[in-house]
């Protein structure tokens, strides 16, 4: 996504040729001094008890060498969930996987008459999906999987923590993945859990010190821009006046807000922005995020997403034009983000964009081959379901701010 800053200083990022201004709340955490430093403690697991692991820069890097070691061959088939994102598909089709997909339900289980149908001769592995944090009935999954002789993928991307019938999530897969990013104030980071003791971590390569240094850079310059670590602001600044002053481009980007049609189609906002590379797979997560993840608390994080989901259930669910997407957040269940139905996309979507609502969409782009019709549950939610955040960093002010915009603008 590229930003830009008006001729007034305020930031922007462009999205399909519309101009929306950049959120003032952050959509995935960022680092803070608390985040450093305060200590909550949990008891609900994380994908890490489920096996030996190894870390990549994402998820979508995990998810490839679960296909590498999986070795697929020419024709073998993967069965996937309709519901999806390119970073689920991508990997696959890398290795010469050839996707079926498989419908969910409205709850976002898998629906299990349909994947029955979905299995062929020359299925290899089923993925799985814990989406937006809340875990599947995954035995039945894993009784489906040791039927049929397939191996199990569990996608914890959106489900790092927690646990399905008393066992953690990921210790139902083969394989599990995670994705760092997307749950600690960290820039990149993914990992994939290898249930057999018996196979053999896979190989990943260090990232260069200029890479390092260049995200600690970075992660730090994310926090101060979100008034996080405020101590370390002055430095900062001097040091970024510094760098303009000594770059070739030293003058930032202007632009005239009017200057930019508006679109007539949906925009919408990516999770990341980010294109599968294959020559990433065995790339490690940088030591500096390795470091951070470290150093934070586990159970801050746990404690604060269940905090902040309540919070939006309580303010949220008196909308009439919109609805919390799961309205129960049972023990030990920790979410990734806020699934908001809304009955009016199409116009009530821009407004969000215009009001800087900091928010997501999963599924928007589909492979194709994914009709409407192959899973009116996947229409449905990927035409009419935004995510608002309620990552552990979130200020009790940033979640009344989001809850007062989205009240405004869905009613
Ligand atoms: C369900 C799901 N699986 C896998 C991925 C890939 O994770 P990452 O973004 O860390 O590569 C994503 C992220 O977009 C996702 O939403």
């Amino acid at each position: 996504m590229r930003s830009i800053t008006d001729s007034e200083g305020n930031s922007h990022e462009i999205v399909q040729g519309r101009l929306i201004p950049s959120p003032d709340v952050p959509n995935h955490p960022v680092l803070s001094t608390q985040a450093l430093f305060q200590r909550i403690r949990s008891a609900t697991p994380s994908i890490l008890d489920s096996g030996h692991h190894v870390e990549v820069t994402s998820g979508r890097y995990a998810i490839a060498l679960a296909a590498e070691i999986i070795n697929f061959r020419d024709g073998d088939e993967i069965l996937l969930p309709a519901y999806h994102c390119s970073s689920m598909i991508d990997p696959m089709l890398n290795v010469g996987a050839r996707p079926v997909f498989y419908k969910i339900n409205r709850d976002l289980s898998v629906n299990l008459e349909h994947l029955k149908q979905q299995v062929g001769t020359q299925t290899r592995a089923l993925l799985a999906v814990n989406y937006f944090g809340f875990p599947q009935n995954l035995q039945v999954l894993r009784d489906f999987c040791d039927d049929e002789g397939i191996l199990l993928i569990e996608d914890c991307a959106h489900c790092f923590f927690g646990a399905s019938n008393g066992r953690p999530v990921g210790s139902y897969g083969d394989f599990a993945i995670g994705s760092y990013w997307k749950f600690f104030p960290v820039l990149d980071g993914g990992c994939l859990v290898i249930r057999d003791d018996s196979l053999a971590t896979p190989g990943v390569e260090a990232q260069s010190p200029y890479v390092d240094l260049k995200t600690v850079y970075n992660t730090l310059e994310h926090a101060i821009n979100y008034n996080r670590m405020w101590l370390l602001q002055p430095a900062f600044m001097a040091l970024e006046t510094f760098r303009t002053l000594f770059r070739r481009d030293g003058v930032k980007l202007r632009t005239n807000v009017s200057e930019w049609p508006a679109d007539e189609d949906i925009h919408y906002v990516e999770d990341d922005g980010f294109e599968f590379d294959a020559e990433r797979t065995h790339l490690a997560m940088t030591r500096t995020s390795q470091t951070l993840i470290s150093c934070l608390s586990f159970g801050r994080a746990i404690e604060r997403r269940r905090e902040n989901y309540r919070a939006f259930l309580r303010a949220l669910d008196s909308l009439s034009n919109g609805r919390p997407l799961i309205k129960d957040l049972a023990d030990g269940v920790v979410p990734y983000v806020f699934p908001l139905y809304l009955d009016d996309m199409r116009s009530v979507f821009p407004r969000l964009e215009d009001a800087a609502v900091p928010m997501q969409r999963f599924g928007q782009f589909l492979y194709e081959g994914v009709t409407p019709d192959l899973c009116p549950v996947t229409d449905d939610f990927s035409k009419n379901v935004i995510q608002l955040p309620c990552h552990q960093e979130l200020t009790d002010n940033e979640i009344d701010s989001i809850v007062q915009r989205t009240r405004d603008i869905v009613g």
